[in-house]
């Protein structure tokens, strides 16, 4: 019997030592101290023995309980002080947030409007909805005029305007041209027109064409200048575009006029920049030494006349090139799907 409850003690100990936490400790009170316990049974087995003996074990039995009991009350006050130990270390280093950037047409974007603000161009915004006349008709691509065929547009299912005709979605900034017109003529328009030209307006939008592979994107960015003056020759074109391209690419980079046709300018253009490769001596990516920017071209006198410009009087330059082609440019990106997949191991690297 003392054997029995020596053991009983013993195993109590280790129970209570092995205990990790209150909830569990709580258990183990249980099954010591429980109707069906191993110290209820040797309570209950004193009635078996004979009377002389019972005293003594009684005794024991009490002692051991109260022991046991005292092992309890230590190791429970020793759980509940634990829980402070999770209290803040304040001496150890912060966890830092991880900082991000901005996109890289964002940050294209921003550099761009800076560039072109120190020329005096100013930034508007027009719509990436618009009517087929502010996209089409207005720059002299009549209805079902073959050009429009180069811009691959998304026509929005809505019942034409008797006037502006149909809804698409943008296929160039163009559209801005116009309506910038129009908005500086109008001197109560809210955007502050001040009755006529000179005007110096940078529009950049979204841009949707029906085409996607390594150089194009169904959604793209477009920025577009327009500058309208008393005397504007294509050499103020020419000089307009070589101060941009050696800001954003480089001073080593130069630009170059190639005779193009579009409806809206006349003379027009495509303008093109010495590879970043090669610097123009023609290389693999590039073959000739040139990479093609964009469109531009001096405005044409029917453009003039339909955003109520006298042509006699004003004349004017303009220019649209995609954001997304002059990133590629200058990053030598391969693709520029790059950009919209999303991928944080391509887009931190910038
Ligand atoms: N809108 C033309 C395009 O998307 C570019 C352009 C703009 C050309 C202005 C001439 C003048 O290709």
């Amino acid at each position: 019997m003392e054997h029995l409850i020596k053991n009983t003690k013993r195993q109590s100990e280790t129970k209570i030592k092995s205990t990790r936490n209150l909830k569990d400790l709580e258990k183990v009170y249980i099954e010591i101290f429980g109707k069906d316990s191993l110290l209820t049974n040797l309570t209950k087995n004193i009635a078996n023995l004979p009377k002389r003996k019972r005293p003594k074990h009684g005794q024991l039995i009490n002692i051991t309980k109260k022991e046991i009991e005292s092992l309890f009350e230590k190791k429970r006050n020793s759980l509940k002080i634990q829980k402070p130990k999770a209290i803040i270390d304040i001496t150890r280093p912060g966890q830092k947030q991880p900082i991000g950037h901005f996109h890289l047409v964002s940050q294209a974007i921003e550099e761009i409007v800076a560039i072109f603000s120190k020329l005096g161009f100013s930034l508007q915004s027009y719509p990436e909805v618009d009517w087929d006349w502010y996209a089409f008709e207005s720059l002299n691509m009549p209805k079902n005029h073959p050009a429009r065929d180069d811009w691959e547009t998304f026509f929005v299912k809505t019942p034409p305007d008797p006037k502006y005709g149909q809804q698409v979605l943008t296929p160039h900034t163009s559209n801005g041209q116009v309506r910038e017109m129009e908005r500086v003529k109008t001197p109560a328009s809210p955007r502050g027109g001040q009755g006529g030209p000179p005007i110096r307006m940078l529009n950049i939008a979204r841009c949707y064409r029906r085409q996607i592979d390594v150089s194009h994107t169904p959604m793209f960015h477009q920025f577009e200048g327009l500058l309208i003056d008393k005397k504007v020759s294509i050499s103020d074109l020419k000089g307009t575009f070589d101060y941009f391209t050696t800001r954003f690419f480089g001073p080593q980079r130069v630009t170059r006029l190639r005779p193009h046709h579009f409806r809206f300018t006349e003379p027009s253009f495509e303008v093109d920049v010495t590879c970043g490769v090669c610097l123009g001596r023609g290389c693999r990516i590039c073959k000739s030494g040139w990479l093609e920017l964009g469109g531009a071209g001096m405005v044409h006198p029917k453009v003039l006349k339909n955003g109520h410009i006298d042509p006699k009087e004003f004349m004017g330059f303009a220019f649209g090139w995609g954001i997304e082609r002059t990133i590629a440019m200058k990053t030598d990106l391969p693709d520029i799907r790059l950009l919209y997949q999303n991928d944080i191991r391509f887009l931190e690297q910038f």
